[in-house]
C-alpha cells in the first residue's frame, strides 16, 4: 500500500514502460526456436501452455492444425510442410493389402516422424474407420461385435 501510494504519478509510468519493453524483448526472443519454450514444458499448468503454443502459431499452421487428411496422401513431407494434424484410414484404407500389425506400426511412425519436424514439432492423431478392434489390421483380434448384440437384445 505505502509503495503503491509513492510510486503514483510521473514516476510510476517510468518503471511501467521499461517494464513492458522488456517484456516485449523476451517474446520476440522467445519466438526464435532454441530457447525455453513454455508450451513444452510439463511443469507448465495447461492453459499456460496452450496460450504459449497458439501465440507461436501462424495462421496456415492453425488450419493444418484443424485439418484431417486421408492416409494415401499423408508423406512425411506433407505433414511437416503444412503442419497437419491428424490423419485418417478411411474404411478399408490400408497400408497394403494384409498389412499386419508391424506394416501399420511402421507407416504409423513415419507419419508421426514428419508431423515432429514440422516448425513446431506438434504431434499428429492418427483415426482409423474400423469395427470389432481393428478389423483393418491382418490377424488382428476380432471382437464378435454381433454375438455381444445377440446376448443384449
Ligand atoms: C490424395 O490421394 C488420392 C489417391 O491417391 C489422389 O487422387 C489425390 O489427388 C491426392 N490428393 C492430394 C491433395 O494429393
Amino acid at each position: 500500500m505505502d509503495l503503491q501510494g509513492r510510486n503514483r504519478g510521473r514516476a510510476g509510468i517510468v518503471p511501467s514502460i521499461f517494464c513492458y519493453c522488456a517484456c516485449v524483448a523476451v517474446v520476440a526472443a522467445g519466438a526464435g526456436g532454441d530457447e525455453y519454450a513454455k508450451h513444452k514444458d510439463p511443469k507448465q499448468p495447461l492453459n499456460t501452455r496452450i496460450d504459449d503454443l497458439l501465440r507461436r502459431m501462424t495462421l496456415a499452421e492453425k488450419i493444418g492444425q484443424m485439418s484431417q487428411i486421408e492416409r494415401v496422401n499423408a508423406t512425411a513431407e506433407v505433414m511437416r510442410k503444412y503442419s497437419i494434424g491428424s490423419v485418417l484410414s478411411g474404411g478399408g484404407s490400408v497400408p497394403s493389402p494384409n498389412a499386419a500389425a508391424p506394416e501399420w506400426v511402421k507407416m504409423v511412425n513415419e507419419i508421426q516422424r514428419g508431423a515432429m519436424s514440422s516448425r513446431l514439432g506438434i504431434p499428429m492423431l492418427y483415426g482409423i474407420d474400423a469395427v470389432h478392434g481393428h478389423n483393418n489390421v491382418y490377424k488382428a483380434t476380432i471382437f464378435p461385435h454381433n454375438v455381444g448384440l445377440g446376448c443384449t437384445r
